[in-house]
């Protein structure tokens, strides 16, 4: 599909917790009616992009995974994009937490002393020391089970090669998916982070693309309480040239948390897609649609939320 009018638009979804319960039909009728569907709905004749920021699943379990692959398959199928037009990045719960990536040992001073703090984990008189080879297969069911089904093609497990950066010829522009999440597990939930290597070799590669518009994408905000450990290095992909920063993985309801410009400059969140109730605390259901006019260089990002009531995606106002 060729991008109409100059305009690029980028449906930016996150947090979709796929589960095997959940109606996937009824979640693809509501997503499609908002898009192409009359006012209310966005009344748009296609997309040109999907972005997907993380959180496929709740537990990264195999059968929920699959869950998610039928939505991408069908929507990327009604939409008329094949998975070319799609970047995937994971999320915190695309770490699959039932694999064992730590020893346990009964605590002790040696022990400690000779384990690097990053790599041990003390719980009472245990000491949890982590397996470094085996760390990176908590990745394991989100490349075998969503990745690679859909896109066509491994996700490497090694961190440092975890980063997909791509031209996207028809929008021209160049996308870059990085994981925050290769240093999270279930004794560290808030260490988000761009892997340094990774993030070097996709800068040194994003050199080469001669794009008009620069996005990257992946699942934290850069800022806040669940930001970035290195936040400084998102002013590395802003030196080259970066302007869209795509997230997912805020839940609230402030507005700030999931729409900030700063000059030329966009952070823009996706919100919670499927789930409603998170932890026993109920969530607002936002997407983005994002549209960018290339030749007058302008954004706007079009907020959803859904209405419980209505049973159907509005206009956040
Ligand atoms: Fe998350």
């Amino acid at each position: 599909m060729t991008v109409t009018q100059g305009t690029l638009r980028i449906l930016h979804l996150g947090d979709l917790f796929f589960h095997r319960t959940l109606d996937v039909r009824a979640s693809l009728t509501r997503l499609l009616d908002d898009l192409c569907g009359p006012e209310p709905g966005l009344g748009l004749e296609g997309i040109d992009l999907i972005v997907a920021c993380g959180d496929f699943s709740w537990q990264a379990d195999p059968v929920d995974l699959a869950a998610c692959c039928r939505f991408f398959q069908d929507l990327t199928s009604a939409l008329d994009l094949d998975m070319s037009d799609c970047l995937l990045v994971p999320g915190n719960h695309d770490v699959d937490w039932s694999y064992r990536v730590y020893d346990h040992w009964p605590i002790s001073k040696d022990l400690i002393d000779e384990t690097p703090t990053d790599l041990r984990y003390i719980d009472g008189k245990t000491l949890f020391i982590l397996k470094q080879e085996d760390y990176p297969r908590r990745f394991g069911n989100f490349a075998e089970h969503l990745y690679k089904p859909l896109i066509g093609r491994s996700y490497p497990l090694e961190p440092s090669k975890q980063y997909q950066l791509f031209h996207h010829k028809p929008g021209n522009v160049c996308l870059l998916g990085l994981n925050s999440c290769e240093r999270i597990d279930r004794f560290y939930n808030r260490r988000a982070g761009l892997n340094p290597l990774a993030l070097a070799d996709a800068l040194r590669a994003a050199r080469h693309e001669n794009a008009s518009l620069r996005i990257a994408c992946w699942h934290h905000p850069v800022s806040g309480k669940d930001g970035l450990e290195n936040e400084s290095t998102v002013e590395q992909l802003i030196s080259a040239g970066f302007r869209l920063f795509l997230h997912g993985h805020v839940h609230g309801d402030r507005r700030q948390d999931f729409l900030r410009n700063v000059g030329q400059t966009w952070f823009i969140g996706a919100g919670c897609f499927n789930r409603a109730l998170i932890r026993g605390q109920v969530r607002v259901r936002l997407y983005n649609l994002i549209e960018w006019d290339a030749d007058k260089d302008q954004v706007q990002v079009h907020q959803r939320i859904f209405n419980i009531f209505e049973d159907r995606w509005l206009p956040w106002k």
